[in-house]
């Protein structure tokens, strides 16, 4: 289903008191402020370690909602230090970020095997937010496009309607993460218009039009509503600024 969407992506920052900290406030934030009606699916993901104190106090509701940023590929064996989709699902998880730029550069991760985590983190129940976005050398070639077509093609769209029904996009320009160079909404527009021209073509127009499209990359309190207000952009996903509750609320308040 698409929606106004923002999730906070916390990487490897945060220890369980500060992690606490601010998970209450910004619970306590989303009850006490209005957002945009209906209200966006908000998600956390936190490390591993903070997933099932964080998840309690987010309680039952589904929103915001509980996500993790890695998974095996396997579903369950001898893989020392690894954690399982399922295992997330059982601590609550709903979501899990798939194919995430830093994944790709710094553990290698490949159109093959985020093609078959997709079918894992599926088959246990979780929704992928499954990420995507071109190199700097990449924009200035002027092959993004033919970029991010292949990367959808080879790690997404080998799922049935039904799968993708389930995937959240993310579309993240490498050069705009941490960064503090967003892309323009112009940009953004451009290629989530690009990213829903290809859902169309590789599926149909209904399923294009029921898929939620995320930007990140350097979003923050300043720059999201003009983010948000374009066609194709849904909501963002959130690094940097989903650290400090005040930004991360008043990102969700830009819709
Ligand atoms: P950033 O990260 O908001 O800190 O640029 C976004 C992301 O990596 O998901």
């Amino acid at each position: 289903m698409r929606q106004n969407f923002v999730a906070g992506n916390w990487k490897m920052n945060l220890t369980l008191p500060e992690a606490q900290a601010l998970t209450s406030e910004i619970v306590q934030m989303l009850h006490d402020e209005p957002t945009s009606v209906p209200a966006p699916q908000v998600v956390l993901c936190p490390p591993f370690p903070l997933l099932l104190a964080v998840g309690r106090l987010l309680g039952e509701s589904g929103n915001p909602a509980l996500g993790a940023q890695n998974f095996h590929e396997k579903e369950s064996g001898a893989y020392t230090g690894e954690v399982s989709a399922r295992q997330l699902h059982s601590v609550g998880c709903q979501y899990v970020i798939l194919g995430h730029s830093e994944r790709r550069q710094h553990f290698r991760e490949d159109d093959a095997l985020l093609a078959q985590k997709l079918k894992t983190a599926l088959a246990a129940g979780l929704k992928p937010i499954f990420c995507v976005g071109e190199s700097l050398e990449t924009r200035e070639a002027n092959e993004t496009f033919d970029f991010i077509g292949q990367q959808l093609a080879a790690g997404l769209f080998h799922s049935s309607k039904e799968e993708l029904s389930q995937v959240v996009i993310a579309y993240e320009p490498i050069w705009a993460i941490g960064t503090g160079r967003t892309a323009s909404s112009q940009q953004a527009q451009e290629v989530h218009a690009f990213i829903r021209g290809q859902v169309a073509a590789a599926y149909d127009a209904q399923v294009a039009a029921d898929t939620t499209i995320l930007y990140g990359g350097s979003c923050n309190a300043q720059n999201a509503r003009e983010l948000f207000s374009q066609p194709d952009v849904d909501g963002g996903l959130i690094g940097g600024a989903s650290l400090k509750s005040r930004d991360f609320v008043e990102i969700i308040k830009s819709f």
